[in-house]
């Protein structure tokens, strides 16, 4: 009860210190503090492509590490690769568990996910959320490129937050930043980004389960899009420290 009082306190002050700063100045005051137990999760996505050239300007030896699903669009590995010359980083890689894969493409194919919600969160769960556990392990801290308009699911997004599921601060860094604000700084530093981007695809995961969106479309609309608005999460990232509440569904 106390050591969860005194977390909390630390992300309240955090938070605090964090208010009206800019985004470089909370970058630099994280990777300080934390140093090698702060990690970046890049999905090698805009945003994450933004955190990469900022945290990487900061500190060139910055952990950085990549879920790969084996599921990835190519445009998404040579986005991985362009980056890895261009900033020399050695992205720390994770795979899925090799039986749960092979277990799960021979017993049910390779496109289960589509057939219930159940199968897509046990898709979900072997190839993005065991992986991320080892990611995170022995780890104080991680870096996401959520932002809040990204989705109903992230409104009530910090800066900082405790994050239930894998017991560590989560740095949302980018939480307030607009989809505009993404793509000028992409733009005004020359960052690399996914191809994808270009083709209508704002937010991009595994290729079977993203598609294009069209215009006036949510950003988020073509991920998994046989799905409701509100059951969009993989469990890589959960609500107020819990996975989407039923009450949520018509
Ligand atoms: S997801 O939960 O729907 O897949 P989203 O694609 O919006 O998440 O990405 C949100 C953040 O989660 C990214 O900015 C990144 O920090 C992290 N993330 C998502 N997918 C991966 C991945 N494959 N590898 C590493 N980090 C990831
Ligand atoms: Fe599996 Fe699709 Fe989840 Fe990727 S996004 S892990 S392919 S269900």
């Amino acid at each position: 009860k106390d050591m969860k009082n005194e977390i909390e306190n630390e992300i309240i002050s955090l938070n605090t210190e964090f208010e009206g700063k800019d985004t470089e100045f909370v970058l630099k005051t994280m990777l300080n503090r934390f140093n090698s137990s702060i990690t970046l999760a890049s999905s090698l996505g805009a945003e994450d492509q933004v955190l990469t050239y900022l945290c990487s300007k900061i500190n060139p030896n910055m952990d950085i590490f990549v879920l790969d699903t084996g599921r990835l669009n190519p445009e998404t590995y040579e986005v991985m690769e362009e980056s890895r010359k261009a900033y020399n980083i050695n992205y720390r890689v994770f795979y899925p568990n090799q039986e749960k894969v092979e277990q799960l493409a021979s017993t049910k194919g390779l496109f289960s996910f589509y057939e219930s919600i159940d199968n897509r969160k046990e898709c979900c769960n072997i190839r993005k959320v065991e992986p991320l556990g080892r990611a995170l392990s022995g780890k104080k801290a991680w870096i996401t490129g959520l932002r809040k308009q990204q989705s109903v699911t992230r409104t009530d997004l910090a800066i900082a937050q405790w994050d239930d599921t894998f017991n560590l601060i989560k740095f949302n860094p980018l939480a307030n930043w607009s989809e505009d604000d993404i793509w000028t700084f992409i733009k005004e530093h020359n960052i690399p980004y996914n191809r994808l981007h270009d083709q209508g695809f704002p937010s991009i995961g595994c290729a079977p389960c993203t598609r294009a969106i069209k215009p006036g479309e949510d950003l988020r609309a073509g991920r998994w899009w046989w799905e409701t608005p509100e059951q969009k999460e993989c469990g890589l990232h959960v609500v107020d420290g819990k996975l989407v509440p039923k009450r949520n569904h018509g």
